[in-house]
């Protein structure tokens, strides 16, 4: 039987997304119940690993004081980063480049050092991967799934997703006026990486006349023939809503910045690609909005801070009841687990024979592809 457990430690890890807070409350709140002591790991787990760097105590002592009226704040009161990974750790070499060092097995030792008995870690599918590593080495883990990417696997939604949906939906109902008064092609980006959750939920959402997916490689022939389509009909002005990680069949996505020690790649830059694109094909004025890290700000949505809540509190039940190297998930209205082994390492794109691309196709929306019967 597992040890009982005292004191555990919570970190956030990636990039933030709306919601974090709220379950940082209910982790802190779930185990003060308990009786458990609970610690915050500043910036990902940058405050066992790097504590020098981080503003304030490293790691600090969460009460339901310290957790009081945070739950409808964005970003994250213990701070993130996307630079930490202790897989790939960055570490500068004397000729001035950058190596990754794996330092998994010191960060289970400072956790154990910290008296730590148990670890939630909530990040996205970078952070899930961390997760089950420590949890391989011997630390009692448990993750929750973040991102507005919604890109996670074994989870029907991951918290953050419906607030990004929600802003990206309501830039696009503001963009409909400007570009139907202007007779404009007005294209979006979003974020999301591989995933085109964002892009296909607020197109949908905001009534977009085209919307391009990471899962469905584009031709911009096809989304002008659409433009001059609505042309054709007397609707002179067009949203194109693209993600970032969409490719032209046969191209590439297009990256900001490669990937380095101990990050990812950085996507962005389609949307401008499009643009210059659709005017040479239209002839049409078009203008271009990168959405990027704005649907990453602002406070979480009732959906999001409901669901945060919900994992806050099922990871805490999971590791009352002994669970561990899990993560907690939503399946239909149900809150489970699900083994990190399963999450980690795996990205969940849009499903193409999914009800959602049947039904953009079905109200008329262009995908930048020729559907098999339009073919
Ligand atoms: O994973 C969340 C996300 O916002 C992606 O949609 C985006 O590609 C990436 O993070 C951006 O990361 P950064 O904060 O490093 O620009």
């Amino acid at each position: 039987m597992a040890p009982p457990i005292a004191r555990i430690a919570i970190m956030t890890g990636g990039g933030d997304a709306p919601g974090l807070n709220a379950v940082i409350r209910a982790v802190v709140l779930a185990a003060a119940r308990l009786g458990w002591e609970c610690h915050g790991i500043r910036d990902g787990f940058n405050g066992l690993l790097a504590p020098g760097q981080c503003v304030g105590e490293p790691v600090v002592p969460l009460s339901a004081r310290s957790v009081h009226g945070i739950g409808h704040l964005g970003g994250t009161i213990l701070g993130s980063t996307n630079r930490g990974n202790p897989l790939r750790y960055p570490v500068a070499r004397a000729d001035g480049t950058i190596a990754e060092d794996d330092r998994s097995d010191e960060l289970v030792a400072l956790c154990r050092r910290a008296g730590f008995d148990a670890v939630v870690v909530v990040g996205g599918d970078g952070s899930m991967a961390i997760a089950e590593c420590l949890h391989r080495k011997g630390l009692r883990v448990v993750g929750v799934p973040k991102t507005i990417d919604n890109d996670l696997d074994r989870t029907l939604q991951t918290f953050g997703f419906d607030s990004a949906v929600a802003f990206a939906t309501d830039c696009i109902d503001r963009l409909h006026t400007t570009a139907d008064s202007q007779h404009r092609v007005l294209v979006v980006e979003t974020m999301g990486r591989y995933a085109g959750w964002i892009a296909l939920h607020a197109g949908l959402a905001g009534g977009a006349h085209a919307i391009l997916l990471p899962e469905i490689p584009f031709d911009t022939r096809v989304v002008a023939d659409a433009i001059h389509a609505r042309d054709a009909l007397g609707w002179r002005h067009s949203i194109v809503v693209v993600a970032e990680g969409a490719l032209p069949v046969g191209g590439q996505r297009a990256v900001l910045e490669a990937a380095g020690a101990g990050r990812a790649e950085r996507l962005g830059g389609i949307g401008a690609w499009v643009e210059a694109r659709l005017a040479e094909l239209t002839g049409k004025e078009c203008r271009g909005v990168v959405l990027g890290h704005l649907l990453r700000g602002g406070s979480p949505s009732a959906f999001d801070r409901v669901i945060a809540l919900r994992f806050g509190a099922a990871a805490v039940r999971a590791l009352a009841r002994g669970e561990r190297g899990v993560m907690v998930t939503l399946d239909g209205q149900q809150i489970g687990t699900v083994p990190l082994a399963d999450v980690a390492g795996r990205t969940r794109r849009v499903p193409l024979g999914g009800d959602t691309i049947r039904t953009a196709r079905e109200v008329g929306i262009c995908l930048g592809d020729r559907p098999a019967a339009d073919a």
